[in-house]
């Protein structure tokens, strides 16, 4: 799917065009200098895996990429918007496109799977009502095998319960753009192949990408494109 050269890539084909990023962490008088002329181009519909060392400054690409920090040096393009410069309600606009999965689900511990996702419905533009909500979270719940859990609070799932819930939260408005640092990690090899496809199936349906950060080779195979990131730079593109 969706392999294209960039040559014949029009804007509208393209999610995400990061280009010359840099990126330093400290201060300005004693900047620690972390990505380096980064270079990144996500085409709509494709699946990419970004891979390398750790401390090679993955997470630090997503969350630039994610408009959860601000761009410092070069240009991020984001489903159309330039996150260099953009004032915060526009970073909020475009944060309200993608759907995060991290690592640790961060989730409530008061709230049932179902509140959960219900909660990031309202903060949609279209908010649905409570029996479309309720249709669409089960539908998703069940897709990631989670139905007999709708209404469990996090405390009675197990690890990879918990994930599934955070990564329904993330799917559950229909995002353009998926970015997913490590989302496997706390699941097995047969939940974290469910959890993939589960993400191909949104992308290609909705024509949205999603980038994703992994160590687990045995998952490269469900990638179109594999990008390896070592010491702040893209050493493997396309
Ligand atoms: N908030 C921060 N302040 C200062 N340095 C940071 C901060 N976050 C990350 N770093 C440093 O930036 C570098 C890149 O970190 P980053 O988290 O982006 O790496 P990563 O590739 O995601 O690694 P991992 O595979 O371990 O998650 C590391 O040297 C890290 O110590
Ligand atoms: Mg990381």
């Amino acid at each position: 799917m969706a392999r294209m050269d960039s040559s014949s890539k029009s804007s509208a084909d393209i999610a995400v065009v990061a280009s010359d990023v840099d990126y330093a962490y400290g201060t300005d008088a004693n900047p620690k200098p972390i990505l380096r002329s980064v270079d990144l181009t996500l085409a709509r519909g494709e699946f990419v895996i970004l891979t390398g060392p750790s401390g090679a400054g993955k997470t630090t690409l997503m969350t630039l990429i994610g408009a959860l920090r601000s761009v410092q040096k070069g240009s991020i393009k984001v489903l159309g918007t330039e996150l260099a410069r953009l004032p915060a309600a526009g970073q909020r606009d475009v944060r309200r496109r993608i759907g995060f999965i991290f690592q640790d689900h961060n989730l409530f511990d008061a709230l049932t799977a179902f509140q959960t996702l219900r909660l990031a419905m309202e903060l949609a533009e279209k908010r649905p009502s409570y029996d479309e909500a309720l249709s669409r979270a089960g539908d998703l719940m069940a897709a990631l095998g989670m139905e007999k859990h709708l209404h469990a609070r996090p405390g009675e799932l197990s690890t990879g319960q918990k994930q599934r819930v955070a990564i329904a939260r993330a799917l559950i408005n229909d995002p353009s753009l998926i970015l997913a640092d490590e989302p496997t990690a706390s699941l097995d090899q047969g939940s974290a192949g469910a959890v993939i496809d589960i993400i191909r199936d949104r992308i290609v349906r909705a024509g949205a990408a999603a980038l994703m950060v992994t160590h687990d080779t045995r998952l490269f195979s469900v990638a179109d494109r594999v990008v390896r990131m070592e010491d702040g730079r893209v050493v493997e593109p396309s």
